[in-house]
């Protein structure tokens, strides 16, 4: 069943005189459970293209649907309940909140959702992280974790309010090559368990090839390689 869909999607910059293109019709139809590896070089649209999918950021034309729905013709509110419900997003660079312990920086989303059960947030947090290893690390800020710790956080947080597609921007990007694989390991776990869609931007052409779909991006287009 079809989750995700492009039509004719394109992004491009004014500056100054000149217009950079940087999605040029895009089109693209990814299902319910997909696992999706986007790969390119660096400023190739990677990152704008998922942050398109995610809601974050608006096409300059064309049309993304969610479940045959158009998302981006909602109003604000139903945008907002989008990107917090439906999407979990893990992005380039972790973006914890350095004044927040770890437990707290995976509840906000929940706070954040208004479902607004402080303690129901507080221990499904708690299992989460316990879930990837982080049980003797709760009350720890993000600079008193290790990178890995605070990308496991990251992911935890995403999946928070129990997301139907997770994003994730070079999640390994900054672990060395056994924690990659780790967080790699998770990701997919995650796919089987609870059949999430996942689309993971990553360099690492070993853990791109784990997945069950591969998008090259290039010059504003994407092939696809299964
Ligand atoms: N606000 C902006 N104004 C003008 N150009 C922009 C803007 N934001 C991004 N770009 C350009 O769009 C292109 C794509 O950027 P994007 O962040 O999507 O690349 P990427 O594939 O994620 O790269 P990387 O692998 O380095 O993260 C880049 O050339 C960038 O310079
Ligand atoms: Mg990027």
């Amino acid at each position: 069943m079809e989750h995700i869909r492009l039509s004719r999607v394109k992004k491009h910059y004014q500056k100054g005189d000149s217009e950079v293109c940087v999605l040029n019709g895009i089109d693209l139809s990814i299902d319910i459970g997909d696992t999706v590896a986007i790969v390119g070089a660096s400023g190739a649209g990677k990152s704008t293209l998922l942050n398109i999918i995610g809601a974050l950021d608006r096409p300059s034309s064309g049309e993304v649907f969610y479940k045959n729905e158009s998302v981006f013709t909602q109003d604000d509110n139903k945008l907002a309940a989008f990107r917090n419900k439906k999407v979990g997003f893990v992005f380039q660079s972790h973006h914890l909140l350095p004044e927040f312990s770890a437990i707290e920086n995976v509840m906000l989303p929940a706070m954040i959702g208004g479902s607004g059960n402080h303690a129901a947030a507080r221990a499904r947090a708690g299992t989460l992280l316990r879930d990837v290893g982080l049980g003797a690390r709760l009350d720890h800020r993000p600079g008193e974790l290790s990178g890995g710790e605070q990308q496991r956080c990251a992911i935890v947080r995403a999946l928070m309010q129990e997301p139907e597609v997770l994003l994730a921007d070079e999640p390994t990007g900054n672990l060395d090559s056994n924690t990659g694989r780790e967080v790699f390991k998770l990701l997919l776990e995650l796919n089987k368990e609870k059949n999430i869609t996942l689309l993971i931007v990553t360099h690492n052409e070993e853990l791109a090839s784990k997945m069950s779909i591969r998008l090259t991006m290039q010059d504003g287009n994407i092939k696809t390689t299964t």
